[in-house]
């Protein structure tokens, strides 16, 4: 008779213990009541870099990554951003509903409320090195929020944690502009009300000299998916920092603070700034195969940025929209001279043996960067490009750790393998290594 539960042998004791399995797990807590000894502490997992272990249960993101499925709240990703816009989907990843007319338009007003920050916020950020990477900008100016909204705190108020959230996707892009313009020595920009989410960051980034920046509604539009595109992708790294950090139940902006911090890193959100470093690198189509020749050889630990994925091992279905995305802001920009380059290097990879055996596909990041690039951008931004959209996967994630009662304090275990025990030794007794 099939059961829903797992028979363990410990072979060192002869004993067997059954434990339950549900929804394809077992805790691993279950683990700890097979001992050796009764002072044993309990058989631990060890899972170092959570390849195999569930860290929560979410009702958010699914992703199917052998079939290439991306969805929000079950929405196909490919709808989204076909049909939807950013802030429909934020109000659909906080709320699990997608918002009725009223909803939305309740949402975008609250939202395009919060824009403006304080104006000590400027004053903090001119405090940064003139070539500060806004990156670094972005993530202290954020984690400086949590000083201007102290009752950030009250993380189980459920008014507060709300207005914490519309704060932190209002406030995102204010930051992120200032950060470039910052970076490129120009004014701070004031945002503007009377402009959508997407077109009002692109006027803060671009304004120069003329009060009223016109956006291209292309350009709009292809950021705007971008932007659908980014919003969430579960547990990701820098999702994982957020829910870890705000298990301690500090206030929201500290714990996004971490999500930007892990995001930087060129693994996850600064890999779009790494793939065009890489194919400057690389510079002419002609030298693609010894490219690929020398990350095949692993020669100074070379990777293929905007390649491979934890999750997806068949192409990510965001690269995919991605592609076409391009196409449509290149006839409004002109090619990125850069894309032949890595359309032959994607063509070679996805040829290659090495990349084939290890279903190793175009992610993410691997486009993104070639569109920021045509719109203007400088490399360093494109990473701040990704933390903008995904601050309200981040909050969402945040929402549901918070509420969700299981979920404690993040505390992983570890395995000694220090020194043991041993007595200090004086300073005058020390033999030199
Ligand atoms: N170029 C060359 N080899 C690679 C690459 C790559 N981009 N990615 C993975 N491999 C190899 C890796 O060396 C390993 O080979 P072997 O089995 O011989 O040791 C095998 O493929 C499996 O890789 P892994 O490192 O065990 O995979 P992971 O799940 O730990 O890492 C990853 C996933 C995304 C960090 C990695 O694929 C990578 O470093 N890619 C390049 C950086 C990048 O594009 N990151 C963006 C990720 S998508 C957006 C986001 O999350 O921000």
């Amino acid at each position: 008779m099939p059961k829903d539960t797992l028979t363990i042998t410990d072979n060192r004791t002869g004993k067997t213990y059954e434990v339950p399995v549900e929804n394809g797990c077992i805790r691993t807590n279950a683990l700890r009541q097979i001992k050796v000894a009764d002072d044993d502490f309990g058989l631990m997992g060890y899972d170092p870099a959570f390849l195999n272990t569930a860290n929560c249960k979410s009702a958010i993101t699914f992703i199917d990554g052998d079939k290439g499925i991306l969805e929000y709240r079950g929405y196909p990703i490919e709808q989204l951003a076909e049909k939807s816009s950013y802030l429909e989907v934020a109000y659909l990843l906080l709320n699990g509903e997608l918002p009725t007319p009223k909803e939305l338009d309740n949402f975008v007003h609250l939202v395009t409320h919060h824009t403006y920050v304080h104006e000590n916020v400027k004053s903090f950020m001119d405090g940064f090195r003139y070539d500060a990477h806004p990156m670094s900008v972005l993530g202290s100016t954020v984690a400086a929020l949590s000083s201007f909204y102290p009752e950030a705190k009250y993380t189980k108020d459920e008014q507060s944690r709300r207005i914490q959230i519309t704060r932190l996707i209002a406030k995102m892009p204010t930051i992120a502009a200032f950060s470039y313009r910052h970076l490129m020595g120009l004014p701070y920009i004031y945002p503007d009300n009377d402009l959508s989410y997407v077109a009002n960051f692109l006027a803060m980034v671009k304004r120069v000299g003329t009060a009223t920046y016109k956006v291209h509604p292309v350009l709009e539009r292809a950021l705007d998916v971008l932007f659908i595109l980014h919003a969430d992708h579960e547990q990701n790294c820098s999702t994982t920092s957020v829910r870890t950090v705000g298990s301690s139940e500090v206030d929201p902006y500290s714990a996004v603070t971490a999500g930007i911090g892990a995001l930087y890193g060129p693994l996850h959100g600064g890999a779009n700034e790494a793939v065009l470093r890489m194919l400057r690198e690389i510079g002419h189509i002609s030298k693609v195969p010894d490219f690929i020749k020398s990350v095949k050889s692993g020669e100074g630990e070379k990777k293929l940025m905007g390649f491979g994925h934890r999750v997806y091992k068949s192409y990510d279905p965001r690269a995919k929209v991605i592609k076409r995305v391009a196409d449509e802001v290149f006839d409004v920009t002109g090619k990125n001279p850069l894309l032949e380059l890595a359309v032959e290097l994607e063509r070679i990879a996805l040829q290659d043996d090495y990349f084939v055996k290890r279903k190793l596909y175009p992610n993410v990041d691997f486009y993104s960067g070639l569109i920021y690039e045509a719109m203007g951008f400088q490399a360093e931004m494109f990473p701040v490009l990704f933390a903008i959209p995904r601050t309200v996967g981040w909050c969402a994630q945040w929402e549901e750790m918070v509420l969700d009662s299981e979920q404690k304090i993040a505390r992983p275990r570890q395995i000694y393998t220090g020194q043991k025990r041993r007595d200090y030794v004086a300073m005058d007794k020390r033999a030199a290594k």
